[in-house]
């Protein structure tokens, strides 16, 4: 089966780059808005940033008139009827999602796959309130997706073969690197991720270290391109947060609960870049510890 059309549920930070990776790769692509606004905001903050792109000399402009062409934003979850795909990308809510799953069974074709981007939640689950199950898969992009090569493809329970090899085929049509995981909490990169950023929270509530110099110390003698605070506000602090429990509900062991200084910052609203604060104060140049951290919460 060939993907022709892909519809992508949600206009966050994934949804939008998962709506471009797919335009860039030449397939037509409509991205819904889940939650109620006008999408004009969306598409002029894409069109800038395709725009610095091209003047970086990332992009043609002709590449960027073709994306722009082959992708369209809507309010109305309807409009993804003839998708042979749809990529679900909205908030990290098992309830919300369930019931979008149960209201796309009734929008799409039989043969249309049903995927999610989830990061931590049981896309078994989700497959559990569908009628057609075989067609429900995962499909975790890394953020930003437009950057990130890797794809992890979730094999759920009923996951049909034939739908693990369709994914499989269109993840290396958008250029992606596609690796095949059973369905595990986390799957593997935030299985393996989360527990690592939940450890550096705990340094900094213990005192070993300040954020930045946690952050200078992985990346100067790990080699990491991104300290574990700097990656956790790139990704957003409640969606760590929702890994963590995600993870805790699963594991009930000590070392992945959430930690105080992590549910203080979701909390108070500093959910990382996308508020300008949460471990760090992204409003000044360069980002600074946020000054509510001075004393974390041990
Ligand atoms: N941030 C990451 O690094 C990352 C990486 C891979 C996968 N994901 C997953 O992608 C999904 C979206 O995350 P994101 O980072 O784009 O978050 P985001 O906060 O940028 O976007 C959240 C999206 O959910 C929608 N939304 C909010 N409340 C809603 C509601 N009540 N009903 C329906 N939709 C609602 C918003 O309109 C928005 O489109 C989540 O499942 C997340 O776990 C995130």
């Amino acid at each position: 089966m060939e993907i022709k059309k892909v519809g992508v549920m949600g206009c966050g930070a994934m949804g939008l780059g998962v709506a471009q990776v797919c335009a860039q790769a030449g397939i037509a692509t409509i991205a819904v808005k889940a939650t109620p606004g006008s999408t004009d905001k969306i598409w002029s903050g894409l069109e800038k940033s395709l725009a610095k792109m091209v003047e970086r000399g990332k992009m043609t402009a002709e590449h960027r008139d073709s994306i722009l062409s082959l992708l369209q934003l809507t309010n109305n979850e309807r409009d993804v009827a003839d998708c042979d795909l749809i990529i679900e990308s909205i908030i990290e809510d098992l309830a919300i999602k369930k019931a979008l799953f149960q209201r796309l069974e009734n929008i799409v074709s039989p043969q249309t796959l049903l995927t999610t981007n989830t990061s931590t939640l049981s896309v078994t689950s989700l497959m559990a309130v569908c009628e057609q199950r075989d067609r429900v898969a995962g499909l975790h992009f890394f953020n930003p997706a437009p950057v990130m090569k890797l794809v992890e493809i979730i094999h759920a329970f009923e996951t049909a073969d034939g739908t693990i090899s369709t994914l499989s085929d269109f993840c290396k049509k958008i250029k992606k690197d596609p690796v095949i995981v059973q369905d595990t909490t986390g799957f593997i990169v935030n299985r393996l991720l989360t527990p690592y950023i939940l450890s550096a929270v705990r340094l900094l509530e213990m005192g070993t270290g300040t954020i930045a110099d946690i952050d200078h110390a992985m990346k100067s003698g790990a080699g990491h391109p991104m300290g574990p605070f700097e990656l956790a506000d790139y990704i957003g602090l409640d969606v760590v947060e929702a890994m963590t429990l995600n993870i805790y509900q699963d594991m009930h062991q000590p070392h992945v609960a959430p930690p105080h200084t992590l549910t203080r910052l979701v909390q108070l609203g500093y959910l990382g870049r996308k508020t300008n604060k949460g471990f760090y104060n992204y409003s000044v140049k360069p980002p600074i510890q946020n000054p509510q951290l001075r004393h974390p919460v041990a």
